[in-house]
Formats: structure tokens, C-alpha cells, sequence
């Protein structure tokens, strides 16, 4: 059954669950017990929880907050575009395939996973299995490298800014909306650490004898908003693969979860494995994807447990396994 969630602090049940309040007559909803055990970083968090405060404060509910609950209980939920970003959406899609083969090597920076990057230099992150795609990158935080290539001024690199920049306000609100949800004291920064990509799947790729174009896997981030041109993605909600089918609206985003909330939220909130799945057709597919990554140049703890973690080491050895180089 659908609900939409008012905005509740967690309360924990009688089995130790974490209990979310539910707007409207569905009752509640659980998601899986700590994992901390009966420790005094426990009984310190369950006495932060029983603080929280009483349902008459708390606020209608607003998508970014439902979006924010829905990433919580399930790890992935959707969102929608904001009309100018469908449009940019667009504009890229259509612009890419012409870019000259010229442009794309000059304008290339692997070294720090930025600019356009050729199939074979991304593979699978459990099997070393190559992707089946062409990549094009954009790191805001790179936009005085880019500044000295003349890509810098093409219609498809504005785009490329001004799309990110609609992403990343989603993402950022939706990360804030999760944030205030566990109480976390220390604020959430994405802004230079986060980075858009853009996955070309040509259409002589789609014959190949493989399954997936891209194998099972988790992004190693925070969270990843995904929006492809047509189906071929796959989550795996409880383990079973389920096609995401999104052009039925074209305004709307998927966004999943990785293992870097996963990390912060001591295990509560797990990661959307997902793939791409072969069309066996000769059919051409993009997928424009925003990489939610926070700034690793500072020190974490956990939301619940304020257990120290080393989100730079998990983002890396994430990262790395893809075939890139380390972030930071
Ligand atoms: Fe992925």
C-alpha cells in the first residue's frame, strides 16, 4: 500500500526496531533492528531518540522529506525534474553523439575521472567485467581546469553545468531532509566532492552475448539520481531484480542509495545494488547520473552510533574498483 510519511523523528520499538510514523491510516512501518548491540553508544542513542519531539510539531509532509523517508526504508524512491532540467535532459542527450572524436580526446582527464573517457576505462566493480559504455563526466569542482579548454564553451558543457547544478540542489535538499531526520549534529557538504555523468550506451553494444552491460553493483556513495532515456535499468529491492521503468513521465528521476549512507547510518540504511540489463536490440541508451559523494577532506561519525568511520578508505576502494583513480 502507498503512504506518504510525515515527517517523524525515529522512535524505537519494543524489539529494538526503528520505527517510523506513518501519515494516514497504514499504521507504522520498521526498518531492521541496530546492529550496535546493548552498548553505551546504544543506550546513549535510544535516550537521543526517546527525546525526540512530540508529533504535533512536526511539519506536512513535502517531496524532498517523502523522498528522504522513502531512501531510508527502501533505498530508492523518485523524483521529480524540474521543467528546465528536462529540458537541459534533453539537450544532452542529443547533443552528445556529435561531439568530434578530437574534441573528446583533448578534453579528456582521467586521472581524476573528469571529461570524456572511452569504453574499457570503467569496469565492472565485482567482476572485471568491462562496461559496455562510453563515459563524459563533469566535476563542478573542476570548472577552472575546464576553463582552459575551448569544450568549455560548447553548448553541450553548459548544459552539462547548469543540469548538474538542478541535480545537485535535489540531491543536497533530499541529504539535508535525512540528515535533520537522524539529528545529526554536523552539516552534509556535496558540493565539490559530487560529480555528473553521462553513460552512452551505443547501439553496437546491445548484441553482445552478455546478460547486463553493466554488472549487479552498488555505487559506493551516498546516494546516486539516475535518469535514463529508456529502460535497461535494474534494482534489487530484498534481493530480486526489478526493471525501473521511468518514460512513462518524463520528468521523472530514480534515486538510490550506496554504501556510504550505509556507513554513516551504522548499517540501517543498506545500499540499492542495481545493473543495466542487455537489450540484445540495436537500440542506443544514455543514462544521465549525478554521484553524490561527500567531501572526504574532513573526519565522520556515524548518525546513530557516533562511532568514528573512514569514509575516505570505503569511497576509495569503491571508487578504485570501478577502474578509477583514488578521490581524494
Ligand atoms: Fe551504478
Amino acid at each position: 500500500m502507498m503512504c506518504r510519511f510525515m515527517w517523524a523523528a525515529p522512535v524505537r520499538g519494543g524489539n529494538g526496531a526503528v520505527i517510523l510514523h506513518c501519515y494516514g491510516s497504514v499504521g507504522t512501518l520498521a526498518i531492521q533492528p541496530l546492529q550496535v548491540g546493548m552498548n553505551k553508544t546504544l543506550l546513549h542513542h535510544q535516550a537521543r531518540l526517546h527525546d525526540s519531539p512530540p508529533v504535533a510539531e512536526i511539519q506536512a509532509p513535502r517531496p524532498m522529506r517523502d523522498a528522504a523517508i522513502a531512501l531510508i526504508i527502501q533505498g530508492h524512491t523518485t523524483f521529480k525534474l524540474p521543467a528546465a532540467a528536462q529540458s537541459l535532459f534533453w539537450d544532452i542527450c542529443d547533443m552528445y553523439p556529435a561531439i568530434p572524436d578530437k574534441t573528446r580526446q583533448m578534453f579528456s582527464f582521467p586521472e581524476c575521472t573528469d571529461g570524456f573517457m572511452l569504453q574499457g576505462m570503467e569496469y565492472a566493480k565485482y567482476t572485471g567485467d568491462v562496461d559496455l559504455c562510453d563515459r563524459y563526466c563533469y566535476w563542478h569542482k573542476n570548472r577552472s581546469l575546464h576553463a582552459n579548454h575551448v569544450f568549455s564553451e560548447s553548448h553541450l558543457y553548459q548544459s552539462t553545468s547548469l543540469y548538474e547544478q538542478h541535480v545537485h540542489a535535489i540531491a543536497d535538499g533530499i541529504l539535508r531532509e535525512i540528515w535533520q531526520f537522524f539529528h545529526a549534529e554536523e552539516e552534509i557538504n556535496v558540493r565539490d566532492s559530487s560529480y555528473f555523468q553521462y553513460c552512452a550506451y551505443g547501439n553496437h553494444q546491445q548484441i553482445v552475448d552478455r546478460y547486463y552491460l553493466q554488472g549487479k553493483h552498488e555505487d559506493g556513495h551516498l546516494i546516486t539520481l539516475i535518469k535514463p532515456t529508456r529502460d535497461g535499468l535494474v534494482i534489487f529491492p530484498r534481493g530480486e531484480e526489478t526493471p525501473v521503468h521511468l518514460h512513462d513521465d518524463e520528468i521523472i528521476i530514480i534515486i538510490i542509495t550506496g554504501s556510504l549512507l550505509t556507513a554513516l547510518s551504522d548499517g540501517q540504511i543498506p545500499p540499492m545494488y542495481h545493473a543495466v540489463q542487455n537489450s540484445y536490440m540495436k537500440i542506443g541508451r544514455a543514462s544521465l547520473v549525478y554521484f553524490v559523494i561527500p567531501n572526504l577532506e574532513r573526519p565522520y561519525r556515524t548518525l546513530l552510533g557516533k562511532k568514528q568511520v573512514d569514509l575516505l578508505k570505503i569511497a576509495n576502494e569503491s571508487h578504485m574498483a570501478f577502474g578509477n583513480t583514488a578521490l581524494a
